[in-house]
C-alpha cells in the first residue's frame, strides 16, 4: 500500500479563515493542509489535496480514489462535502458506487447544533465515521483515524 491519503473539500471551503469564523474559525484552508500534512508526515503518510465548488468535479475525483484505493495507492479519503453533504444523493452514490473506497466524513462546525436542514446527511450512511464539530482538528483526527485501519 502506498501511503497517501486524498483530502477533499467541497463549496465554500476555499473560502476558509474569512468566511463566517465564527462558526468556522480563523484558519486557512492553507492552514489545514499544512496540519494535514503534519499530522500524515508523523505516521509516513503523504496527503493530496482537492478542493471543488463544482459537485461534478468531485464525483469525479470520489471516482479517481476509487480506482486509486483499488490498485492499492490510497488509503482513503477525508472529506468535507460543504453544502453538497445536505444535498447530494450523486455525492452518495459515487462513493456507493466505487465500492469499498473508505471515506471518513469531516464538518468543521457540529451541524448538529445547528439548522435543521445541516441534519442530513447523504454522505455518512456511505461514510466509515463521522467527525463534526471540532474546527480544523477533525482532520487531522479523521487522518489519525484511516491510517489506524488495518
Ligand atoms: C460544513 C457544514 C455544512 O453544513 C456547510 O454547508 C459547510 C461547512 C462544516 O465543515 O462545518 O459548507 O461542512
Amino acid at each position: 500500500m502506498m501511503k497517501t491519503i486524498l483530502v477533499m473539500n467541497g463549496p465554500n471551503l476555499n473560502l476558509l479563515g474569512t468566511r463566517e469564523p465564527e462558526k468556522y474559525g480563523d484558519k486557512t484552508l492553507a492552514d489545514l493542509e499544512a496540519l494535514c500534512s503534519e499530522t500524515a508526515k508523523k505516521h509516513q503518510y503523504s496527503v493530496n489535496f482537492f478542493q471543488s465548488n463544482h459537485e461534478g468535479q468531485l464525483i469525479e475525483k470520489i471516482h479517481e480514489a476509487g480506482k486509486l484505493f483499488k490498485a492499492g495507492q490510497l488509503k482513503g479519503v477525508v472529506f468535507n462535502p460543504g453544502a453538497y453533504t445536505h444535498t447530494s444523493i450523486a455525492l452518495h452514490d459515487a462513493i456507493a458506487g466505487v465500492g469499498g473506497l473508505p471515506v471518513i466524513e469531516v464538518h468543521i462546525s457540529n451541524v448538529y447544533a445547528r439548522e435543521a436542514f445541516r441534519h442530513q446527511s447523504y454522505v455518512s450512511p456511505v461514510a466509515v465515521g463521522v467527525l463534526a464539530g471540532f474546527g480544523v482538528a477533525g482532520y487531522s483526527m479523521a487522518i489519525e483515524a484511516l491510517v489506524a485501519r488495518p
